[in-house]
């Protein structure tokens, strides 16, 4: 029999392509704000993950083997769902024995000494990443065996997700555009980190799991590779620019050590090239 997945945030942008995928599992997922959507053989349950009798409706309803947990992001108010959501996910998974993954972020460091391993200490600054890294040590206090991954940037290579969508239209706004040569992160193919996120849902990981992209890559090397994918002509509009002359508070190098991910698991992490070039080989 098909072990049973609930993946939450199942209209968001990694969580689709999750169950997309998950043809493996008897496969469900929650959605919020969405109204309703569909996915054939997926069921869709609407729930609000700060609740804690929504959640264990859907617990009673789902009665998942796994859960993988990538709803909450820094999106709307998602930010102000991310620690409850976690808290209440990962007392349900050690009062039902469920494997449980948290997707959290590479914004728990501030940037200051990469490369990041499992083992450097957190210091967030930003609020998002603040919340994330107290979800973190919530779920490490009531779950010792779960998973929390932490990623890095997301991008789509066939339909351009919210980031690259912006980008593209600047070059026909003429909106001014910069892409600081001084952030740096290890962006990953969101179909890449599904697949991984998949081959993790079938063993025991516990603790911290890095999975970034295998390259780090500022956002100024980034957006004009996928720029290039998306055959979209650089504007003026677009410039580089740095985080020191913006006045922003951000973390500069988010670079992550993934190598745990890779001795643990099967799947190759793939670069920006080599996913562009499977991305073309598969729509021929
Ligand atoms: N995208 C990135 O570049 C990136 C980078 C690093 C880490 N991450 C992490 O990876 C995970 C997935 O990111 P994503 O970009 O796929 O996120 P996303 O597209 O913004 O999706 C987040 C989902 O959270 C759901 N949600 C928000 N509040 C909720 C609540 N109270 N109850 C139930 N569901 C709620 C939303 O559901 P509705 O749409 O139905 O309202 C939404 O679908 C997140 O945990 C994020 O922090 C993402």
């Amino acid at each position: 029999m098909k072990p049973r997945l609930l993946v939450t945030g199942g209209a968001g942008f990694l969580g689709n392509h999750l169950l997309r995928r998950a043809n493996q599992f008897v496969a469900a997922g929650t959605l919020h704000a969405t109204p309703s959507t569909s996915l054939p053989g997926v069921t869709f349950h609407v729930c609000d993950l700060q609740s804690p009798e929504e959640v264990r409706v859907l617990m009673d309803r789902v009665q998942p083997d796994v859960i993988i947990h990538t709803a909450c992001s820094d999106q709307g108010k998602g930010i102000e769902a991310i620690l409850p959501a976690a808290g209440l996910l990962a007392m349900q998974s050690v009062e039902r024995n469920i494997r449980f993954i948290h997707l959290s972020t590479d914004q728990v460091f501030d940037g200051t000494s990469a490369p990041y391993t499992e083992e450097c200490p957190t210091n967030p600054i930003n609020p998002y990443g603040k919340a994330k890294a107290q979800a973190e040590e919530l779920i490490r206090s009531l779950n010792p065996k779960a998973t929390i991954v932490r990623t890095s940037l997301l991008y789509d290579l066939r339909t351009p997700d919210r980031q690259t969508t912006r980008l593209i239209e600047s070059t026909k706004t003429g909106e001014q555009y910069r892409l600081f040569i001084d952030e740096l992160r290890c962006p990953i193919w969101v179909e890449n980190l599904a697949e991984l996120l998949l081959e993790v849902a079938t063993k025991n990981i516990p603790g911290i799991l890095h999975l970034g992209g295998p390259d780090s890559l500022n956002r100024w090397e980034l957006g004009m590779g996928l720029l290039r994918h998306f055959g979209v002509t650089q504007t003026l509009n677009i410039q580089k620019g740095t985080i020191e002359e913006s006045g922003l508070c951000r973390p500069k190098n988010l670079t992550m050590d993934s190598s745990r991910s890779e001795r643990l698991l099967k799947k190759p992490r793939v670069s920006l090239q080599e996913a562009r070039k499977m991305t073309v080989t598969s729509e021929r």
